[in-house]
């Protein structure tokens, strides 16, 4: 491609895909949450690690709940990666029965309070009943308003990356007509802003394949408290440290 004859239009369609909140004045669309820690918190309380997944499950309801009283308009939650597929079977289909269970059993208080619930991520390989669940949950919930809550479920983000690039190929999108905005279109979280800030519980350091396109410019925020142990003061403490943060994408703070 020659970069040299279109400078001026790459670095529109580089500015356009990125949030321009320079100076976001706390303003937080897009709050993504790394779940992580709930082996080590039953393990750390002599119980089976499946106990850990459920605290966890049970975690997310007031999380959400606090995130809506904060304005934010998304609220992605990373729930089981393509490569959790690697533990030991027994765990796998214990988290895949916790999330058929907490889908039929939140979905109804969640539609009440007018939270729009979307998946991201691959279908393949989950039970019928599990795509049953998600599939009503979705449809029930697709016109809420209050906060959408985007669950990342048998989610990576290479595989994300590589779907993509194979539906461009397929929908013979001319390299000409290639750009970053287009790119995205093609991705999950189509339609959906890029995260501000991404939480990570349980302490570590890294993102694990979790929206790696989309994270380019997000804030980071880890904590070692488990998953099960992030409470909403723990939520709020996260979103103050967000305001003092100054996003500049590239630019000079102006302030
Ligand atoms: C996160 O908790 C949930 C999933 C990855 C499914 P973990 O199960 O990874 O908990 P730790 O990291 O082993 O403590
Ligand atoms: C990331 O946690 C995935 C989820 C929280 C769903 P992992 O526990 O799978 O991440 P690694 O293996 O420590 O990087
Ligand atoms: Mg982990």
């Amino acid at each position: 491609m020659d970069l040299g004859s279109r400078p001026l239009e790459m670095r529109r369609t580089n500015k356009d895909s990125l949030n321009k909140n320079v100076s976001h004045n706390g303003v937080l669309t897009h709050l993504a949450i790394i779940m992580d820690g709930n082996g080590r918190w039953a393990e750390s309380k002599s119980l089976p690690r499946l106990a850990g997944h459920r605290a966890g499950t049970e975690n997310i309801r007031s999380i959400i709940e606090e995130s809506a009283k904060h304005g934010i308009q998304h609220l992605t939650l990373f729930a089981f990666s393509t490569e959790n597929w690697r533990r030991p079977s027994s765990e796998v289909e214990g988290i895949m029965n916790l999330l058929k269970n907490v889908i039929n059993s939140e979905t109804s208080p969640l539609h009440q309070k007018g939270v729009k619930i979307s998946h991201i991520g691959s279908l393949e390989g989950l039970s019928k009943e599990l795509k049953e669940a998600i599939s009503y949950a979705t449809n029930l919930t697709r016109n809420n308003k209050a906060i959408c809550l985007n669950i990342a479920f048998n989610y990576g983000g290479r595989a994300e990356i590589l779907e993509a690039a194979k539906k461009i190929l397929t929908d013979d999108i001319s390299v000409r007509d290639l750009d970053e905005k287009t790119f995205s279109s093609y991705l999950d979280t189509s339609g959906i802003p890029d995260p501000d800030l991404i939480i990570r519980t349980g302490g570590e350091m890294r993102l694990s394949n979790f929206l790696i396109w989309q994270s380019a410019y997000s804030e980071y925020y880890s904590t070692t408290k488990f998953w099960p142990d992030f409470k909403k003061r723990d939520l709020r403490k996260a979103l103050d440290t967000y305001k003092q943060r100054t996003r500049r994408f590239g630019e000079i703070s102006t302030g």
